[in-house]
């Protein structure tokens, strides 16, 4: 996170001695990456967070990559994706690499458990339904469309609200890193000077919401808190509540960003992917396409371009709007476009698009700078026929739009 905050109760200094009530010591935890130089916030609990009575190694995680040899635009099909498993267990990874794997996940099960990523961060865009993350730094209600932003070591339970009548089941992206870097906002957006949220970045403090009370638990009883390090899950067991935090302080902490919140811009001629940047970490970056006015010269063509984005794999994940512009995509759709390869509109679709003042897409981008690789669930959804459909291109008659559409997403 880029700003300093607190929450709860903290003493006056660090690392001076801070009593509970029955006199006792609180504990005091410096929660730090990148060797003590980098983010780091300092949490205060009832228990010291040593305190565990045993462990076990539960399941791997190492995810098993197919047809990482083969080059070719894929279209996954997610939204017949059957509920399984827990907000953590039902995570099926569909794209990955050495740097990010990316899971969609539609849960079925309550997290009968506490969860801590030891690994990497995890971005969580949460397509239907809503909820609350309790975490070991405080209480995070999130809705549709949220991104939350998990930094690694946070404990965390994440509670669903069960669907209204007739709501789609609860789903979930997660863009998770496995190179240990941080999924922060983008460097250019933050002054250098004070860590604040410039004018030209397209959200601010305001559009954060950050952890609130309650955050502690003083329930007793023996506590499982799954870890997941070294590619496997494993349990540990603590004989006191693992969300025992009084206070904390710091820069670094989960938090929610509705990506309504995220506020387009937009140009004279077409603005390119990075204009729609909202979060990055080493080696990828996280994009939000969302519905804004298009292109306003008077010449102007309003789907992108033909391009080779040389260094990137692109990913989309459609989330909703009116797809007609794009052949066979639609909501909970992945659009994988590998390095190597141009790829631009569907045949028929430019002239369409000419006059075309707005588009309602919304969409998340991940794009890579390393090849992505399927894994075998990928497979099971792919449509073979993608890479197929740019094949009929024939010249566009001038003016054969009869309603200008537009598709914006890249
Ligand atoms: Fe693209």
């Amino acid at each position: 996170m880029p700003y300093y905050t607190s929450l709860g109760q903290i003493p006056a200094k660090r690392h001076i001695q801070f009593r509970r009530p029955d006199g006792v010591l609180y504990s005091e935890e410096v929660f730090g990456t990148e060797g003590f130089v980098g983010p780091t916030s300092t949490l205060y609990h009832i228990h010291p967070p040593t305190q565990v009575t045993g462990w076990e190694t539960k399941y791997s995680t190492k995810s098993e990559f197919v047809e990482t040899e083969v080059m070719r635009m894929r279209h996954l099909k997610s939204m017949d994706m059957k509920p399984k498993g827990d907000p953590v267990t039902g995570r099926v990874v569909l794209l990955g690499n050495a740097d990010v794997e990316i899971s969609l996940c539609v849960p079925k099960d309550a997290m009968e458990y506490h969860y801590k990523n030891g690994s990497g961060d995890e971005c969580l865009f949460v397509h239907y339904g809503s909820g609350t993350l309790h975490t070991s730094m405080g209480t995070l209600e999130f809705h549709k469309k949220d991104y939350i932003i998990i930094p690694k070591g946070v404990i965390y339970k994440m509670v669903f609200n069960d669907p209204e009548a007739g709501d789609p089941p609860n789903r979930f992206l997660c863009i998770e890193t496995m190179n240990t870097s941080h999924i922060l906002p983008p460097p250019r957006y933050i002054s250098k000077k004070t860590s604040q949220f410039l004018e030209h970045a397209p959200y601010c403090e305001r559009d954060l919401r950050i952890p609130t009370l309650p955050m502690m638990f003083e329930d007793e009883g023996t506590f499982e808190v799954r870890i997941k390090a070294r590619d496997c899950v494993h349990a540990y067991n603590y004989d006191h509540h693992p969300l025992d935090v009084v206070g904390w302080d710091g820069c670094y902490y989960p938090y929610c960003f509705n990506i309504d919140d995220f506020s387009p811009i937009v140009g004279k001629h077409h603005m390119p992917p990075p204009t729609h940047q909202t979060f990055e970490a080493h080696n990828f970056v996280i994009c939000s396409f969302c519905p804004r006015v298009l292109d306003f010269h008077p010449k102007a063509i309003p789907v992108p371009y033909y391009h080779s984005n040389l260094d990137s794999d692109e990913v989309l994940y459609y989330v909703e709007g009116n797809y007609k512009a794009r052949r066979g995509i639609g909501s909970g759709s992945f659009s994988l476009h590998p390095q190597g390869i141009a790829h631009g509109p569907h045949p028929g679709t430019v002239e369409k698009s000419l006059g075309a003042t707005y588009t309602d897409e919304l969409a998340v981008m991940c794009d890579t700078f390393r090849p992505l690789n399927p894994t075998k669930a990928a497979l099971g959804i792919d449509d073979p026929d993608y890479p197929q459909s740019w094949a009929d291109w024939k010249p566009e008659p001038v003016g054969s739009r009869s309603d200008a559409e537009s598709s914006d997403t890249w």
